[in-house]
């Protein structure tokens, strides 16, 4: 089982705002069949699974001595696919063994309960603080009524977001840079302000070197008619939300997979989130370079963070920059 969370977890950047499960057919100690989620909207780990169970011809009597090992309690429901449950009860597999209840209130014990009732076997929660872990944005969802909400800043040595003037300069190192391309990969949607989108034209994707579902991108803003020949809405994957009332817009997600935020936008939406106490983690990037006088501050007062109850959780050199991970 242990096996499975891990390399069910090597497809996170293609299954979010999924889970990623993992499935596996065992005869005794023999390995059949193994099979995952790889992709949102396609195929559940067991349905891949028991897919390559037909192939191996098995008698009726065969199959009840199989067990099934699935990662996550598989799903009782018609969503983007029928339910993982009706195609265990037509493999006849007679044992289940799952590593975590669905931590969806609407559904946890619901699809272990069709398969008990259905006459199988079922041992669950066998590794539920593994799978929690690998999924964590998922469960931190179902648990919060809300999605995690992760704020990432690029910081000058001398506290500052970017120069009065506007000029447009980079902060932080290229490989900085290239780190918060990673970040941005494990989230569902970045969420920026009006000003960003004004000021620096941001293409706001995840520019890395495997396959990503790439984030959807948020402008909360006033404004209603914006150039839609910026960067930002080059495609059909970003969203202008024009309300500034945080709590309703995080509220809204409420009834949305969305299960994670990357919060990048300049000092004033920042703030905005960190005082509406909308943060579970907070990642600055700090550079050794001072902005200067004529730079716009992060914070009105120092240790802001500390003061607002942020624990440093991680600190990490990139070249000459600083990488720290806050939690509150
Ligand atoms: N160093 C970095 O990491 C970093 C990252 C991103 C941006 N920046 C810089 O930040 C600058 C912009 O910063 P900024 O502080 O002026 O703007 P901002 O935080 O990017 O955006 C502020 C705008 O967000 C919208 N908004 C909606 N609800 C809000 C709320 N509750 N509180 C605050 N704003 C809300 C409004 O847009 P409308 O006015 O459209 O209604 C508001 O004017 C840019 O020049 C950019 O270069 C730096």
């Amino acid at each position: 089982m242990r096996t499975l969370i891990v390399d069910a977890s090597t497809y996170r950047f293609t299954t979010k705002p999924n889970p990623t499960v993992g499935a596996m057919i065992v005869n005794e100690e023999k390995v059949l069949c193994t099979g995952f989620h790889t992709k949102y909207g396609c195929n559940h780990a067991e349905v891949e699974c028991l897919n390559q169970l037909d192939s191996k011809n098995l008698s009726a009597e065969d199959k009840k001595k199989l067990s099934l090992l699935v990662t996550l309690e598989p799903c009782c429901h018609h969503g983007k696919t029928p339910p993982c449950t009706d195609e265990i009860i037509k493999s006849g597999i007679k044992n289940v063994i799952v590593g975590s209840l669905d931590p969806n209130p609407l559904m946890s014990g619901k699809g272990i309960q069709v398969l008990r009732d259905a006459g199988i076997n079922v041992k669950t929660d066998v590794l539920s603080n593994e799978v929690k872990k690998a999924n964590y944005s998922f469960f931190f969802k179902h648990k919060n009524n809300r999605p995690f909400i992760c704020i990432k800043i690029a910081m000058s040595n001398d506290g500052m977001s970017h120069s009065l003037n506007g000029s447009s300069t980079w902060i932080t190192s290229k490989k900085s840079r290239d780190d918060v391309q990673s970040l941005r990969a494990n989230y569902d949607a970045i969420v920026t302000g009006g000003n960003t989108v004004r000021d620096d034209n941001p293409r706001m994707n995840a520019r890395v070197s495997y396959d990503v579902n790439q984030p959807r991108r948020i402008v909360i803003t006033r404004e209603k008619n914006w150039d839609m020949k910026m960067n930002f809405f080059r495609d059909n994957n970003f969203e202008i939300v024009n309300s500034c009332q945080l709590d309703e817009f995080i509220k809204s997600f409420q009834d949305r997979d969305t299960c994670s935020l990357l919060i990048e936008a300049g000092p004033k939406l920042v703030n905005s989130f960190l005082d509406a106490g909308l943060c579970d983690q907070f990642v600055i990037y700090k550079s050794n370079r001072d902005l200067g006088q004529n730079s716009v501050p992060w914070f009105e007062n120092k240790n802001a963070l500390i003061k607002k109850g942020f624990k440093l959780k991680a600190r990490s050199y990139i070249e000459s920059d600083v990488k720290e991970v806050y939690t509150i």
